[in-house]
């Protein structure tokens, strides 16, 4: 049985015993695209961000839904998610970039970053960026500077960080006192900040920003970040007649990699985001402002599926079988990175009995590249196609050409249609910028 829980919505065992998304056989696909590929299904993309809208909607007119592109950045999920009436979040120029391509309205694009460079900030302001969340005291300067040169006035919002710690992996936690991002609260940073933007005669201080991490289960550390950063709100309305227009409390909203794990559903999130702000202003005598959220994760994980084709089996008698696959740390770092676990599957033997015992590993040359450790499968020979669900979110993103590895082909398939959004690189295009050492 494949599990929609942590494969997209209408996967299946179709009638060749194969798994099949939206009315595609993924043998097939492999067969046509090759391998290792990446497997978008449209219809979880766009039923994700719905409930989100409609989470939210329920709460409050005012909310604004922003996709966190840095989980998957691509021209076409990009205009996917912005025909969904999403706004994007984008964390460097060419985040951006791809977000302008794809044909984002600016008015809609937050600029995030904790050390955006001159030249970023330029291309962004000049293309007429939405907002821009500004991370630290530098930045506050030259982006006034920049504006004061160029004319006109900026919207902005201050990221600030809590203090608050959120129970997921050290390496994507960010709220905590000791992180490199945003405005702290100790010694009156924050405040101070606040003070400063509002002095700024080219910044338009629209409100603040809070993100405290990434891939969390329980939604009470979002909850008293809330309280935090309206204190914060109420301090600086009372010092300096701050009004927060826009409360942006980021993303975070942890998925299903496999069938343990109990992620909170969309609905609480919201009701915890929204009734959150609410309450917490009231009891502040201050109005309700914008709420605004930035998910990644739970917008395109689920959606993703990476297939590869089962190369070498190495039987080690009485310790462990290692099952080699034609990709590995150059396409999915995560389980070297954060100890992501995943599960597995073989999707030309979707019918047959998962009883067979293996350490999936990649192709590169360390030890540590191990996709999945234990995973439980179908019996493998070589040339199955092995699929792991729940890869769409921070894989392709992080790819890397590790080893000299191509980067995979992404498709997205729907209603039996399958459409390449990113062509699989080339060895061509593994030395496109590659200059000999002499003519
Ligand atoms: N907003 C900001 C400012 C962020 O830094 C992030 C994620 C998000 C929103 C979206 O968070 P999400 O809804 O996706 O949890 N590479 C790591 C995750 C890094 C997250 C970075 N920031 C991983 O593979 O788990």
């Amino acid at each position: 049985m494949t599990h929609t829980l942590v494969y997209p919505i209408t996967s299946l065992h179709n009638s060749a015993g194969h798994l099949e998304i939206d009315g595609c056989d993924v043998v097939d696909l492999a067969a046509v695209f090759g391998t290792p590929l990446l497997v978008y299904e449209e219809e979880t993309i766009r039923d994700q961000c719905r409930r989100y809208m409609a989470a939210f909607r329920e709460h409050t007119d005012d909310f604004e839904v922003i996709y966190a592109s840095k989980a998957f950045s691509s021209v076409a999920v990009d205009q996917l998610v912005m025909e969904e009436g999403l706004s994007i979040d984008v964390s460097s120029g060419g985040e951006y970039h791809m977000a302008r391509v794809a044909g984002f309205p600016a008015e809609r694009i937050f600029f995030h970053g904790n050390n955006k460079t001159r030249e970023e900030l330029e291309y962004a302001l000049c293309g007429g960026v939405g907002s821009v969340v500004v991370d630290s005291f530098q930045e506050l300067a030259l982006l006034e500077e920049i504006v004061a040169g160029r004319g006109g006035s900026q919207r902005i919002l201050l990221r600030i960080t809590p203090g608050v710690e959120a129970h997921t992996h050290s390496f994507i936690e960010t709220g905590q006192v000791d992180s490199k991002f945003g405005f702290g609260l100790a010694d009156g940073v924050a405040l101070e900040a606040i003070r400063e933007a509002l002095a700024a005669p080219h910044l338009d201080l629209v409100g603040l920003h809070a993100h405290i991490g990434s891939q969390i289960f329980k939604l009470d550390a979002f909850r008293r970040a809330i309280g935090i950063l309206v204190k914060l709100i109420g301090q600086a309305h009372a010092g300096f007649g701050f009004e927060c227009r826009c409360l942006n409390v980021g993303g975070g909203l942890g998925i299903r990699y496999t069938v343990e794990d109990a992620p909170s559903s969309i609905g609480d999130y919201a009701t915890v985001k929204v009734e959150g702000v609410r309450e917490e202003m009231a009891a502040m005598g201050l109005p309700m402002p914008r709420v605004l959220i930035e998910p990644g994760r739970s917008i395109v994980g689920k959606a993703g599926i990476t297939a590869y084709t089962v190369g070498t089996i190495k039987e080690i008698p009485r310790v462990r079988t290692y099952v080699s696959v034609d990709g590995g740390m150059s396409d999915n770092i995560r389980p070297m990175l954060y100890d992501a676990q995943y599960l597995g599957m073989l999707a030309n033997k979707a019918d047959e009995p998962a009883d067979t015992k293996v350490t999936v590993a990649g192709k590169h040359c360390e030890s540590g590249d191990i996709l999945i450790r234990d995973a439980v499968i179908q019996r493998p020979e070589p040339g199955d196609i092995l699929v792991m669900p729940a890869t769409g979110a921070y894989c392709f993103a992080m790819a890397s050409n590790y080893n000299g590895s191509p980067r995979p082909a992404v498709v997205l398939v729907r209603q039996g249609q399958a459409r390449v959004i990113i062509e699989r690189e080339t060895y061509a295009d593994l030395v496109a910028k590659h200059r000999p050492l002499r003519d």
